[in-house]
């Protein structure tokens, strides 16, 4: 077949949102388009583990511990699921990994904010998560197979670890002034993040047309986020808490909230390293690969051995 035919036979599948697998030929840009975006993905879960990783040996009692714990792991498990899912397009997971420590890749912007208190856990379940959800619900749908495949489960945790953020604030909430005035400080601090967790205006978002023409992106930018805003709205006024956006209004026209717009220089800083623990994630991540080295020479050795047994 020439190259006009496969290129063909992709159009025709994207046409008809079938599913590009791992065998299919697929266009160069197609497939770099896809490891940028699943690699940025499974970056994210690995390093999303340390802002609330570091609550779990000062968790107020047993059950939020186990809580914790049980979220922090299935991060660790999405990471897993996107490196494998990012290997069918024939890159190799020892490789990204160095690209993540080398800060050569890169993770969203959002876990580059420090967790200052335990109320910040229930807010990044709530907000962190939830925009999380909004992003990749539609991902489920993405043509490419193994990627779709794979978020279908990583949205069903996803979903708990939203619930579970907000039943804790809920429950900070039911409590003393002190643990309400925590949780408002938190959600101050969260709110304009999670809105920059949807990237930059669609004005400023270049490759947005191409990957919603391949079927990798469903929705652009501004929509998602305005989604993530309406849904947000009255979860945030069953709390009692206020989101910190003088601007934010029901618009009966649009049938939408109006609301302000984040501070982009400060989202532009995060993205280049310049945000407030990019430099530390980093040395973090690179510290655990490190001292890790250990475990895949004997994995390796183990699975060695048992090929030639
Ligand atoms: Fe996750
Ligand atoms: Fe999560």
């Amino acid at each position: 077949m020439t190259t006009t035919d496969l290129q063909a036979g992709f159009d025709e599948t994207i046409a008809h949102e079938w599913r590009v697998e791992p065998r299919d030929w697929m266009p160069d840009g197609y497939r770099r388009t896809l490891v940028r975006q699943v690699a940025q993905h499974a970056h994210s879960e690995i390093i999303g583990m340390q802002p609330e990783g570091g609550w779990l040996t000062r968790a107020p009692s047993l059950r939020r511990k186990q809580v914790l714990m049980a979220k922090v792991q299935d991060e660790a498990g999405h990471g897993l699921y996107l490196y494998s899912a990012a290997e069918t397009l024939g890159v190799d997971r020892d490789d990204l990994t160095q690209q993540l420590v080398d800060s050569r890749q890169k993770y969203s912007s959002i876990f580059n904010y420090p967790a200052l208190s335990y109320a910040d856990v229930g807010t990044i379940g709530w907000l962190v998560d939830g925009a999380a959800i909004c992003n990749q619900v539609p991902l489920c749908r993405s043509s490419y197979g193994p990627y779709a495949r794979a978020m279908i489960r990583v949205c069903k945790e996803e979903s708990f670890h939203q619930r579970q953020g907000y039943e804790l604030l809920m429950t900070m909430m039911n409590g003393t002034d002190a643990q309400r005035a925590m949780v408002q400080e938190s959600v101050d601090r969260f709110w304009w993040p999670s809105l920059m967790m949807f990237g930059p205006p669609d004005a400023d978002s270049p490759n947005t047309e191409q990957s919603m023409a391949w079927g990798i992106k469903r929705h652009t930018n501004d929509e998602l986020r305005q989604r993530f805003v309406d849904m947000s709205v009255p979860q945030a006024a069953a709390l009692g808490v206020t989101l910190p956006d003088p601007d934010l209004a029901w618009n009966d026209d649009r049938g939408a909230h109006d609301f302000g717009e984040p501070d982009w220089s400060e989202f532009a800083a995060v993205v280049r390293g310049d945000g407030p623990c990019n430099v530390q994630r980093v040395a973090h991540r690179r510290a655990a690969h490190e001292d890790g080295a250990w475990v895949r020479e004997a994995a390796t050795a183990f699975a060695a051995k048992q090929a030639a047994s």
